[in-house]
């Protein structure tokens, strides 16, 4: 195992983690989240002979589809290829990622029996696929990897709906009916989620994404009350391992404050809010990613241009921008263009580094 430390060194002047840490640095980073698999073709042809369980458990497949947006986007980060099914998986829930569909759960959750079935994860042998795809990447990566895992509440909606749900009824139906099991169950979540974020640093990650993606189905009354403790609890328990924590969900306009307020360094901003607003609902001291709309890339380019730029002009050359899509790289996207895109950052986006022009604190780290 390559010494983690030495390989966050490595990567500390790059723009990613200077960026996420409020750190002047020289061209705007960009990333997409989904950047690996879906709309690449060289990802199709690894899924043509393999299953996604057998790419995600076999670690030189993993590195690999890890490594192929890399070599073709040429953006400033790379996303380890897992799901965030995968911990619970492991623990044994019979759990299915139909393509095009998502993950599907054997038997959900609906009582407080239920809960018996997840035990605490032991990441280094329950996850110890992941830890040596980790193990693979850091030795050869140009850029940052940052390791993920699922919120306690997206986790929970998949095992308490089946699948992927519009509604999140019966989930909403256990927070609301049986408070006690609904905290029980994200709390051992935010357990296992936690173990497998420190684990991943443990190999070499730079930085981590804690993805909340369904949190935006909640309003923020409830969100405080049923969710933010758990989620507070994972970041904060990433705290003493100084690595960016980046929080992120789908259509969380209005929770924005309040995943900042969890423990967060950077906030996904989720493409339907403004950037400029986006950022103005979160705290100072705090970085923001985003949020070019996914399905914009479908279109000309003459009008994906456009809406970079967009982008760009609403962060306004903030020191503590990181540019990325509003949610995940959709299937039919046309790999050109997010090339396009990052040539585009990387020419347009420019940083406003001297004093006064950014008002926010350093996250962490050196501030010199
Ligand atoms: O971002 C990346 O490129 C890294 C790998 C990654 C995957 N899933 C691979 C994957 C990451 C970070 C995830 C996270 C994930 N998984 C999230 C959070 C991100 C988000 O989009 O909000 C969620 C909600 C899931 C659950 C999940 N898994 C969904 C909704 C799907 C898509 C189903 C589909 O085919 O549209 C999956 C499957 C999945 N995870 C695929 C990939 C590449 C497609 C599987 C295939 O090859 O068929």
């Amino acid at each position: 195992m390559t010494d983690p430390d030495a390989v966050r060194a490595r990567h500390a002047d790059g723009p990613f983690l200077r960026a996420c840490r409020g750190l002047p640095h020289n061209t705007v980073p960009v990333w997409f989240m989904r950047q690996a698999g879906r709309a690449l073709a060289e990802y199709r042809a690894i899924r043509d002979d393999h299953t996604f369980e057998e790419v995600v458990q076999t670690p030189e497949l993993a590195a690999e589809v890890t490594l192929q947006p890399v070599r073709r986007y040429g953006v400033d980060a790379s996303i380890l290829f897992s799901d965030i099914v995968t911990p619970v998986q492991a623990l044994g829930i019979g759990v299915t990622i139909k393509p095009g569909v998502g993950p599907v759960i054997e038997q959900p959750f609906r009582t407080a029996e239920d809960l018996d079935r997840l035990r605490p994860l032991e990441a280094e042998s329950d996850l110890s696929f992941v830890m040596q795809t980790v193990d693979l990447l850091v030795q050869e990566l140009p850029v940052p990897l940052i390791g993920f895992a699922g919120a306690p509440f997206t986790l929970a909606s998949y095992l308490v709906e089946g699948g992927p749900s519009k509604s999140y009824a019966r989930t909403k139906a256990m927070m609301f009916s049986d408070e006690l099991t609904w905290h029980r169950l994200m709390d051992k979540l935010a357990g296992i989620t936690l173990a497998s974020l420190r684990a991943q640093v443990a190999h070499g990650a730079s930085a981590v994404q804690l993805f909340d993606s369904w949190a935006g189905a909640l309003n923020p009354v409830d969100y405080q009350r049923y969710v933010l403790p758990h989620s507070e609890r994972i970041l904060d328990g990433l705290s003493d391992l100084e690595v960016p924590r980046i929080h992120f969900g789908v259509a969380t306009g209005e929770l924005l404050t309040l995943m900042a307020q969890a423990g967060a360094d950077v906030v996904g901003v989720d493409w339907r809010v403004p950037l400029d607003e986006g950022r103005r609902r979160i705290p100072d001291g705090v970085g923001f990613q985003g949020n070019l709309e996914p399905a914009v890339c479908l279109g000309p380019w003459e009008v994906v241009e456009e809406r970079v730029r967009d982008v760009l002009d609403r962060a306004d050359g903030a020191v503590d921008h990181i540019f990325n899509l509003g949610h995940g790289v959709l299937p039919a996207t046309d790999p050109a263009i997010l090339e396009q895109v990052v040539d585009l950052v990387h020419r347009e986006g420019t940083v406003r580094t001297s004093e006064g022009d950014t008002s926010r604190a350093p996250v962490g780290g050196d501030a010199s």
